[in-house]
């Protein structure tokens, strides 16, 4: 079985704040991106990378990513990315040849994950799973309320156990034509799964959770791109 990664990447990162793509912008003077491809390239099974770039950018993606060292084993493709995440991985399953028979979706917002995370995910497909989630219990109790308009107090409305929630990391594995086929149903509401298990969950699908690592979170905020210059930092020492 082959195994392939598609990197969605097209965001505009806008929980950041203003300035380039968050894809774009640097971790110690290398891209977000660059980092995202190098934890997939890690590990021995991925042999092609899926770059889904944001579109005006997708020229310049593809000659920084030209000029990167990665093993032979891996090929990078860079495609042009769509409105929302969703849009974005579709585009990319659409760029995927022949003889791929493992997908791996990876934000490129988690550019630190380790490649043992990687190849647990990878090893649980090949294991018999269609859909493998890496995630983590949680530290905060989370509560579910009835959204109010502006900054006016929110009701509760229930409190989920925790021990029972997980939060959802990448990169997700799936056999890919189960995944292919979630990214084929429309939903009732026209509503956007915010990640692509969740779109196998409609399918009525099984998903299955792997333990995924700290260093995996998502960079999202500005203080995220402290802690993971941190964290590279830390590896380097
Ligand atoms: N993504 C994408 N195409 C989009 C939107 C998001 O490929 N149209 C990607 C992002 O580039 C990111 C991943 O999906 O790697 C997870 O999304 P998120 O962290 O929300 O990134 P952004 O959407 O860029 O950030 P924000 O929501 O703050 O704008
Ligand atoms: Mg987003």
């Amino acid at each position: 079985s082959r195994t392939a990664a598609v990197i969605p990447a097209a965001g505009r990162g806008v929980r950041m704040g203003p300035g380039a793509p968050k894809a774009l912008r640097t971790l110690n003077g290398t891209p977000i991106l660059v980092h995202a491809v190098r934890a997939m390239a890690a590990s021995n099974a991925v042999t092609l990378v899926v770059v889904v770039a944001p579109p005006e950018d997708t020229a310049s993606v593809r000659n920084l990513l030209a000029d990167l060292a990665l093993p032979d084993r891996t090929d990078v493709l860079v495609v042009p990315g769509g409105e929302n995440r969703q849009e974005s991985v579709r585009l990319g399953l659409d760029a995927l040849p022949e003889g791929i028979t493992t997908v791996l979706v990876h934000d490129a917002a988690r550019p630190l994950v380790p490649v043992d995370t990687v190849d647990a995910v990878i090893e649980a497909v090949r294991d018999g799973a269609r859909a493998v989630v890496p995630a983590l219990p949680l530290a905060d109790t989370v509560k579910e309320v009835e959204p109010g308009p502006g900054n006016a107090p929110e009701p509760v409305v229930a409190t989920p156990e925790r021990s029972r929630l997980r939060a959802v990391q990448t990169p997700q594995g799936f056999d890919r034509a189960t995944l292919v086929r979630a990214h084929g149903v429309r939903s009732p509401s026209g509503e956007g799964a915010t990640d692509c298990a969740g779109l196998v969950e409609r399918l009525g699908e099984p998903v299955v959770v792997v333990p995924g690592h700290e260093e995996a979170f998502k960079v999202t905020r500005p203080l995220d791109l402290v802690l993971a210059e941190a964290v590279l930092a830390r590896r380097r020492a």
